[in-house]
Parts: structure tokens; C-alpha cells; sequence
């Protein structure tokens, strides 16, 4: 049995590194007794070092990107950029990448692929984002997302994929889309089963079935519990609600409480 992980995708959130500390030591006490499930925070780039320096062991942190190439002096002329080097020399464990708020910027499958290697090759496990923009009446969301995990996960070595985690993220229910219309447990589900089966037809069966495939897109309180009980997956995303410290906690909880 994989174990179940809650992760909190804070974006371009909040202002200050004071919110950020206090959210995390909050969160760290209401934590600290849960014993099944994984929890990791992203939070914007320049709060990560001062949070990996509150204790816990509840809690590790995520990066929301990383640079795509691990330079071979381990730092390079890259204005701007974060290497994955850096990040886990921080104690950052997780990176989200491929999310479609970067997509929108043009980061596409082939860009992903690479951040995905250079993640994996710091020791970074990367959380890969894959979803369609919407559900067409001719099924091709299907071939978008088979198009993404397999172009995504190109020429990634089959040790590398228990360390992987996918994120199903359709894009017609994240909550800052407009017009956005809420996802139910059996969207996630058949995605799900589809991505596994993906995974599966470029692995084998055993290795598809070690890595771990999230749903995102407006997960909250009142709605986790659909998705982690009957939405076939290992764990949930959370962007908006994560901003909440008792809202992700409720969640958190929610996932302490399943029966399996
Ligand atoms: P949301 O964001 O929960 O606010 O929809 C999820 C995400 O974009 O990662």
C-alpha cells in the first residue's frame, strides 16, 4: 500500500515570510500526532530556508519549479533561476512541475521532461502536474493527458519512477479558471485508472503501480474526503485551501481518519 500524501501548493502566496512562519508553526503543532499520511508544504521559493528551519518531522517542503539543467559546477551564469542542487541542499525533498499556471507561460512536455531528470538527478521527487484544459464530447482529453505522461516521463529510467508522483490537475476545475466547474470523484477516478494504464504500457505493470497519482483542482474540506476515499488515488493537491491552515489540516485529518 502506497502511503497517502497531502500536499499544499501555496502559488504566489502569502506576502510575507511572517504569515508563512506562523502558518507553518501552526500547522507543525496541529500535525504533529498524525502518523499515516505524507505531508508536504510548497511555498514560494524565498520562504523555503527560513521554513526548513522551524522543527518538524510531520512537514517537509516542495519548490513550485526548478531550473531544467543541473550545471556540472552546480552553479552557472542563469539569472534568475533555482537549481534543483540548491533546493535539496536546503532540505527541500519535493518539486511541483509541469503546473499548468507555468504551462501558461510556455514551459511545454519537452521543458518538463528536462526539469523532471535534473530533479530527479538532485534527489528532488518530482510532483509532475498533467490535465486537460476541458472535457470535449469526443474523449481527446484522454489522448492530452496520455500525450503529457508520456512525453513528460521520456527517457526517465524505470528505477526513477517509484520517486515520482503524478498530479491530475484538469484545468477546468483549478480555482483560479474562470468558469471553472468542480470536478466529482469519478473524474478522478477514470483519470486515474487511465494514467496507471499509461504508465503501465511505458513501464510494466509493477512499476506503474508504485507511483503515486494525485487529483488537484479545488480540493477543500468538504470535498477531500470523496476524492481520497473513492477517487483511486494516493493523495490530493491543494492550492486555495492550503492557504487556510485549518482548512489543510481538516484535510490532513480527513486522510488520518481512512480506513485504508
Ligand atoms: P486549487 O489549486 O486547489 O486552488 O484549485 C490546485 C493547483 O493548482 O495546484
Amino acid at each position: 500500500m502506497k502511503r497517502k500524501i497531502i500536499i499544499g501548493n501555496w502559488k504566489m502566496n502569502p506576502n510575507t515570510g511572517k504569515v508563512a512562519s506562523k502558518w507553518f508553526q501552526e500547522a507543525a503543532r496541529l500535525v504533529s500526532r498524525s502518523k499515516k499520511t505524507e505531508i508536504v508544504i510548497c511555498p514560494p521559493f524565498i520562504y523555503l530556508d527560513n521554513l526548513s528551519r522551524i522543527r518538524t518531522s510531520k512537514i517537509k517542503l516542495g519548490a513550485q519549479d526548478t531550473f531544467a539543467e543541473n550545471p556540472p559546477a552546480g552553479g552557472g551564469p542563469f539569472t534568475g533561476e533555482v537549481s534543483s542542487e540548491m533546493l535539496y541542499n536546503l532540505g527541500v525533498g519535493y518539486v511541483i512541475l509541469g503546473h499548468s499556471e507555468r504551462r501558461a507561460f510556455g514551459e511545454n512536455n519537452q521543458i518538463v521532461n528536462k526539469k523532471i531528470k535534473g530533479a530527479l538527478s538532485a534527489g528532488l521527487r518530482p510532483i509532475v502536474c498533467v490535465g486537460e484544459e476541458e472535457r470535449d464530447e469526443s474523449h481527446k482529453y484522454f489522448d492530452i493527458v496520455k500525450k503529457q505522461v508520456k512525453e513528460c516521463l521520456a527517457g526517465i529510467s524505470r528505477d526513477s519512477f517509484h520517486k515520482i508522483i503524478l498530479a491530475y490537475e484538469p484545468i477546468w476545475s483549478i480555482s483560479t479558471t474562470k468558469a471553472r466547474r468542480d470536478a466529482v470523484p469519478d473524474d478522478s477516478r477514470e483519470m486515474a485508472v487511465f494514467i496507471r494504464k499509461t504508465l503501465s504500457d511505458i513501464t510494466t505493470p509493477a512499476i506503474a503501480n508504485k507511483v503515486r497519482i494525485l487529483y488537484g483542482g479545488s480540493v477543500n474540506e468538504r470535498d477531500a474526503e470523496g476524492f481520497l476515499r473513492d477517487g483511486r488515488v494516493d493523495g490530493v493537491l491543494v492550492g486555495q485551501a492550503s492557504l487556510s491552515v485549518e482548512k489543510f489540516i481538516e484535510i490532513v485529518r480527513i486522510c488520518e481518519a481512512l480506513k485504508n
